[in-house]
């Protein structure tokens, strides 16, 4: 699937369904119970390497999961990849030669977390052939800085971060994900932008909502607020529990209000 087969779900109103993917059996999974976006999230650190962080995710294992995770989807979702952390803040060079192996080995689109600081970098990006998803709120490759709690409480660091989303889309990002922030700021958010949003831990009033696939499965230790284990409810069924989720995202039903701040 291209970007604008997507956006025109998005424009036809519908809730895009996402979540985090590593692999090609899940990849198969997700994509015959109508999961939309399939991101290859830098969360893999933390899902398939046991690591605390982030932080230590390589460029090399980025590309080694995009790749098992295209095979999987054979064309039939759009594929999101995360640029890791060290491979993009240098220079917008560097972020195109590592968005370069990204989409050679098959994602659709590539994301990079950071506000306006990055405004020159997704032009560059974007100049070039590589369609930009950027990612506000909580960065958790800035957790040495913010830890893991909601981001932009107060009303200047709300303003910030709109300021901040409306210079990307300008930018030329096509896509954003919204993470841990109040409901109303990213409902606002998403009525100020022309391009969708993507929240976790950020309300329902998102264009869509993207979870951490083993924050779905029950699979995570201490799972944050905003998670939900949709295979409980399913009864242990894999592929249930993911067609529940997308049915939930698309009806509006996901996130409800015990998952919101
Ligand atoms: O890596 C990841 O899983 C993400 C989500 C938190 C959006 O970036």
């Amino acid at each position: 699937m291209y970007l604008p087969n997507l956006l025109a779900r998005c424009a036809a109103g519908e809730k895009i369904a996402a979540l985090t993917c590593y692999d090609a059996s899940f990849a198969r999974v997700l994509v015959e119970a109508g999961v939309d976006l399939l991101l290859v999230g830098d969360s893999l650190g933390m899902t398939v390497q046991g690591h605390a962080t982030t932080l230590p995710v390589s460029l090399d294992a980025m590309r080694y999961h995009t790749e098992a995770v295209a095979r999987g989807a054979a064309g039939a979702a759009f594929i999101v990849a995360d640029l890791p952390f060290g491979s993009y803040q240098e220079s917008p060079a560097q972020a195109f030669a590592a968005s370069v192996r990204l989409l050679a080995a098959g994602a659709n689109m590539v994301k990079l977390e950071g506000g306006a600081v990055m405004r020159d970098t997704i032009a560059f990006l974007v100049k070039r052939g590589v369609p930009v998803c950027a990612h506000l709120g909580l960065l958790p490759q800035s957790v040495n800085q913010t830890g893991y709690r909601v981001q932009a409480r107060d009303a200047a660091a709300a303003e910030r971060l709109i300021a901040d989303a409306e210079t990307l889309a300008a930018a030329g990002a096509s896509l954003v994900v919204l993470e841990s922030i109040p409901a109303a700021l990213a409902g606002e958010t998403t009525r100020r932008l022309a391009i969708p949003t993507l929240g976790i831990g950020a309300g329902p009033d998102c264009a869509g909502q993207v979870l951490v696939l083993h924050d779905v499965l029950g699979l995570t230790p201490r799972p944050p607020r905003f998670a939900h284990d949709f295979l409980a409810e399913c009864g242990g069924d894999i592929a249930a529990a993911i067609r529940a989720y997308v049915a939930a995202v698309k009806a509006g039903g996901f996130p409800g209000p015990a998952h919101c701040d």
